[in-house]
C-alpha cells in the first residue's frame, strides 16, 4: 500500500462491480473528454468541508447527508431540485435549533449516479439481463438495448451534475436560504401534513428570533450567515474512469482532488483494502465516506483507516453505519471501541436505509419505524460508549413520493404503487424526511440536557 500513488494505480488492482463496456476505445476517448472538462468542484471547498467535518468529528456539529439513491435524467428538472433542497433546509434548521450546533449540510446530488449492485443480472419472468447500474452507465429499462453499458452517458451525468450544481450554488448564496425565509419553506404537501404545526411553531420561534436581532441592528444584509448557507455535494465514488478524468492537481497545495464533488464515498460492496476503489480514495485529499456493514471487523476497519486517514486527521474520514435496525446493538459497538482505542478521529454517521431494505408487493421498500429504530439504538449506543453520534446519512426526497411505508400518514404496502418513483433504492419523502428530523432534534436536545447534568451535578 505504500507504493506510489497515481490518479491511475486503481487501474493495476483488482476490482468489483465493474461495467462489461463494449467497445473500450469509445470509453477511453470518453474518458479522454472529460478529462478536459472544468472541475465540478473546487479544492479549497473540499477543504472548507474537511475543516467543517473535523469540527463533527471533536464532537462540535452535526453532519445531515441527504439525497436520492441514484440521480435519473428523466427526474432532472428545476423543480425537482428546488423541492429537495427545500426539504434538505427544513431537516436543517429543525436539527440546528435541536443540537444548539452547526449542521454541516451535504447532499447526495450532482454527481450520485452509479450504482452497485448485488447481482449482475436482472431477471423478469424468463428474460435474463444485465443489471441496470445507474443512469451514467445503462438505462433502467428493461430491454436488450438499453441494459448495454453506453460510455456517452458520462458526459450527460457530468453536465447533469454542472447544471445541478449551478442551481444549488445560486439557492444557497442567491438567498433563497435566508433565514428570512423559513416559513416559505414548507412544502406544498408538507403544509397539510402532521409535520406542519411542528414546523410552524419553530418557524414562529426563529422569525422572533430574527425581529429581536434586528432590533439590535444583526440583520441578513450584514450577516452574510443569515442569509447564505454552505452547502456541499457529495457521492459514491464508484465509476473510478469517470473520478480518474474529474481528478485534479490543486495549484495551490500541489494536491490531487476529486472534482467531481466535494465529499465522495466507498460502498460496503466495494472496501476490500487491496482492491481499486481504496487505492483510488487513499490518494485523493477530498473528505471521505466510508460505508460500514455488518460484515466489516474492528480490525478490518482499523486497517482501513490507516489507509485512508494515516496522518489520523479530524474531518478526513466519515464512518457511515448501515448495519439494519435488528443488528446495529450488535455490530456497532465494537467498532466503535476500537475506534476509541486506537484514538482514530473519524465522524460516526448513521445510513439507517441500506440495512432495512425489505420486499413488500413486488416493491423494495423500507419500513419508516425499522429507520427510526436503527436511529434510536445508534443514539443510544454512542451515549453508552461516550462517543458522538456526529451524523445521518438518508435517501430522500422533496417530492410526495410513496416508496418507504410508514410515517405520521401511515403509508402501507398497498400504497407504494401510487408514486414509487425512484430508479434504485426507497427514499424518504419530504413529510417522512421531517419527521425523522423532528426525532433527530429531541434526541439532540436530550442528548444536550444530560451533558448538562453531567457539568451541573
Ligand atoms: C447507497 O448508498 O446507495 C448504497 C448502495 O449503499 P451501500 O454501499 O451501503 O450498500
Ligand atoms: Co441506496
Amino acid at each position: 500500500m505504500a507504493q506510489t500513488w497515481t490518479p491511475n494505480s486503481w487501474r493495476q488492482k483488482p476490482i468489483q462491480q465493474v461495467p462489461d463496456y463494449p467497445d473500450v476505445a469509445v470509453l477511453d476517448s470518453v474518458e479522454a473528454r472529460l478529462a478536459k472538462y472544468p472541475p465540478l468542484v473546487f479544492a479549497g471547498e473540499a477543504r472548507r468541508l474537511k475543516s467543517a467535518l473535523a469540527n463533527v468529528a471533536e464532537g462540535r456539529g452535526f453532519l445531515l447527508q441527504g439525497g436520492d439513491c441514484a440521480e435519473s435524467f428523466a427526474e432532472h428538472g428545476a423543480d425537482t431540485i428546488r423541492d429537495f433542497f427545500r426539504a434538505f433546509l427544513q431537516m436543517a434548521v429543525v436539527l440546528t435549533f435541536g443540537a444548539q450546533q452547526p449542521v454541516v449540510k451535504v447532499g447526495r446530488i450532482a454527481g450520485q449516479f452509479a450504482k452497485p449492485r448485488s447481482s449482475g443480472v436482472e431477471k423478469q419472468g424468463d428474460v435474463t439481463l444485465p443489471s441496470y447500474r445507474g443512469d451514467i452507465i445503462n438505462g433502467i429499462e428493461f430491454t436488450e438495448e438499453a441494459r448495454v453499458p453506453n460510455p456517452e452517458r458520462q458526459v450527460m451525468a457530468y453536465r447533469q451534475s454542472a447544471a445541478t450544481l449551478n442551481l444549488l450554488r445560486a439557492f444557497a448564496m442567491g438567498g433563497y436560504a435566508n433565514l428570512e425565509n423559513v416559513h416559505q419553506w414548507m412544502l406544498g404537501f408538507v403544509k397539510d401534513s402532521p409535520q406542519a404545526e411542528r414546523y410552524r411553531k419553530l418557524a414562529d420561534r426563529i422569525s422572533e428570533t430574527m425581529d429581536f436581532m434586528k432590533a439590535i441592528g444583526i440583520t441578513a444584509e450584514n450577516h452574510p450567515s443569515l442569509r447564505e448557507t454552505d452547502f456541499f455535494t457529495s457521492h459514491e465514488a464508484l465509476l473510478l474512469g469517470y473520478e480518474q478524468a474529474l481528478t485534479r492537481v490543486d495549484s495551490t497545495s500541489g494536491d490531487w482532488y476529486a472534482t467531481s464533488g466535494h465529499m465522495i464515498w466507498i460502498g460496503d460492496r466495494t472496501r476490500q483494502p487491496d482492491h481499486a476503489h481504496i487505492e483510488y480514495c487513499r490518494g485523493i485529499k477530498n473528505p471521505l465516506g466510508l460505508k460500514c456493514g455488518p460484515s466489516l471487523t474492528a480490525d478490518g476497519l482499523l486497517e482501513l483507516i490507516d489507509i485512508l486517514n494515516p496522518a489520523n486527521e479530524a474531518g478526513r474520514l466519515t464512518l457511515i453505519c448501515r448495519f439494519g435496525h435488528d443488528k446495529v446493538a450488535e455490530h456497532l459497538p465494537r467498532l466503535i471501541r476500537a475506534v476509541e482505542r486506537e484514538g482514530k478521529k473519524v465522524v460516526w454517521s448513521c445510513d439507517p436505509m441500506h440495512g432495512n431494505t425489505i420486499t413488500l408487493n413486488n416493491y423494495k421498500t423500507r419500513p419508516f419505524e425499522r429507520i427510526l429504530s436503527e436511529v434510536e439504538s445508534f443514539f443510544q449506543i454512542h451515549r453508552a460508549e461516550g462517543s458522538h453520534p456526529g451524523g445521518i446519512h438518508i435517501e430522500m426526497t422533496g417530492n410526495d413520493v410513496t416508496e418507504c411505508t410508514g410515517g405520521a400518514r401511515a403509508l402501507s404496502g398497498d400504497d407504494l404503487a401510487d408514486r414509487y418513483h425512484t430508479h434504485c433504492d426507497p427514499r424518504l419523502n419530504a413529510d417522512q424526511a421531517l419527521e425523522l428530523a423532528f426525532l433527530l432534534a429531541e434526541r439532540m436536545k436530550g442528548g444536550r440536557d444530560e451533558k448538562k447534568m453531567v457539568v451541573n451535578g
